[in-house]
């Protein structure tokens, strides 16, 4: 069980598979681009000591995943061999590294919840199809650039690159308006510029408010320009990124730290007040500050322990929350969703047994007994409950990680066994 209001220490992908199924709202995520840069906080400045790698090999993922991708989901371990055989092995680890964790954020997220992937394009276009395989196509929903027009960057054989890629999920097609899905929020309304306001909005009303008026079905609809505008997939409004400059008034000093301003729009369009926010890359925590803001619980993630240390100063200079407050773990949790169903099934198999103990036979209370697998866990027996069993505390310890035939040998040689009841 995570509680709102937890920012962990450590990799997220076993953080991910502790953690309930359903019980969140909204996913930001932010992971490292596969830039084949590393990026490291100035030495000297409040954040030094804090650096991760943005190179990925295949050195960085475990080979049982690759056989879980293909057991799990062969769409999407097509979709990663693709994109290995166009962008190399670098391409196809970060894929893996991404899809492993990926799966299980969707386990983790509620139906009406909602998914951000925050990249750019050195791998937007693997990452849509690997999103496309896990959250299925139909629930894409955007695709946002947010274009940030910080000085500098000129290049000289291409155009200077000044945009991010948002990419924007559903979990499932239920989410419409209003339903996990809030665009009327005063955080999505952008600015009307001059030109629209010269050639859109040229009537007056008699306070003065300028508006333009729609004709739609017989019926005339107003909209006035001191209201706004719809805000759109281009987000060119949200500043830079505050890690760009020391003078940023967000400034944290931690490489790629995002504007809160980007966190608050998407804070506001798939979440509403009381939900939970979860972002696995939380570096100095923008997206858990933004949601505090917003008055959503919230749970982050981070590998490196200088985000945590960031992220505390951060939360009692901004918003005079102060450790203990904030809950702060570095264990593993543990799943209360899967309590409660070995708590179920142990219920069903007392009733299939009959009370009886798979090993030496005999009747024992429902609070004596284990849930044991039958092939074990160690040896590559699975969860499913066609290999759990009920035993008795003994024939449970004599068993151990050994087979039933073993287990059953030695009750006979220690004469055990009860003679088996029609
Ligand atoms: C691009 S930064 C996130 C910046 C963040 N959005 C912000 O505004 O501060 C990516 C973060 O992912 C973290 N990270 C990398 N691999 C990780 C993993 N396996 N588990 C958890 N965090 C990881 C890095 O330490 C880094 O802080
Ligand atoms: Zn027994």
């Amino acid at each position: 069980m995570v509680k709102p209001g937890t920012i962990f220490t450590g990799d997220n992908l076993p953080i991910l598979r502790g953690m309930d199924s359903g019980s969140v709202d909204l996913i930001y995520l932010d992971p490292p681009f596969n830039s084949k840069r590393d990026y490291a906080a100035p030495i000297g400045s409040k954040a030094a000591g804090a650096e991760f790698k943005d190179t990925w090999t295949l050195a960085d993922t475990d080979d049982a995943w690759w056989g879980e991708i293909a057991d799990k989901n062969p769409s999407l371990y097509k979709v990663i061999d693709a994109a290995g055989a166009a962008g190399g092995k670098s391409d196809k680890a970060y894929c893996i590294y991404m899809a492993m964790r990926l799966l299980e954020m969707r386990r983790v997220l509620k139906p009406l919840g909602s998914i951000y992937y925050h990249c750019d394009p050195t791998m937007s276009h693997a990452v849509k199809l690997v999103m496309d395989a896990i959250f299925g196509g139909d629930n894409f929903r955007n695709e946002i650039i947010w274009h940030y027009a910080s000085p500098g960057g000129r290049a000289k054989t291409h155009f200077a690159k000044k945009s991010d890629t948002i990419l924007f999920y559903a979990n499932s097609g239920e989410v419409a308006q209003g339903k996990g899905f809030y665009p009327d929020d005063k955080a999505l309304r952008a600015e009307i510029s001059q030109t629209s306001m010269d050639m859109h909005y040229r009537h007056v009303d008699s306070d003065g408010r300028r508006y333009r008026e729609v004709r739609s079905n017989g019926r005339t609809y107003r909209y006035y320009q001191d209201e706004g505008k719809a805000v759109d997939n281009v987000w060119g409004d949200v500043g830079i990124a505050p890690s760009n400059t020391p003078l940023h008034r967000e400034y944290q000093g931690y490489p790629t730290q995002k504007p809160l301003a980007l966190l608050n729009r998407i804070i506001a369009a798939s979440s509403k007040e009381g939900d939970l926010v979860l972002d696995p890359f939380c570096g100095c925590a923008t997206a858990c500050v933004a949601a505090q803001y917003g008055k959503r619980g919230w749970i982050g993630i981070d590998i490196s322990p200088k985000a945590y240390d960031l992220t505390l100063a951060r939360f009692e200079k901004e918003l005079g929350i102060f450790n203990p407050k904030i809950i702060h773990r570095s264990d593993i949790p543990e799943r209360a969703d899967r309590q409660k169903r070995s708590r179920d099934i142990k219920h069903i198999l007392f009733g299939k047994q009959r009370g009886i103990c798979n090993g030496c036979l005999y009747d024992f209370q429902f609070r004596h007994f284990h849930v044991d697998h039958i092939v074990a866990r160690d040896v590559g027996g699975s969860d499913s409950d066609d290999n759990l069993q009920l035993l008795c505390g003994n024939c449970n310890s004599i068993k151990g990680t050994g087979t039933m035939e073993k287990l059953i040998a030695e009750l006979d040689r220690r004469g055990l066994r009860n003679k088996p009841r029609a």
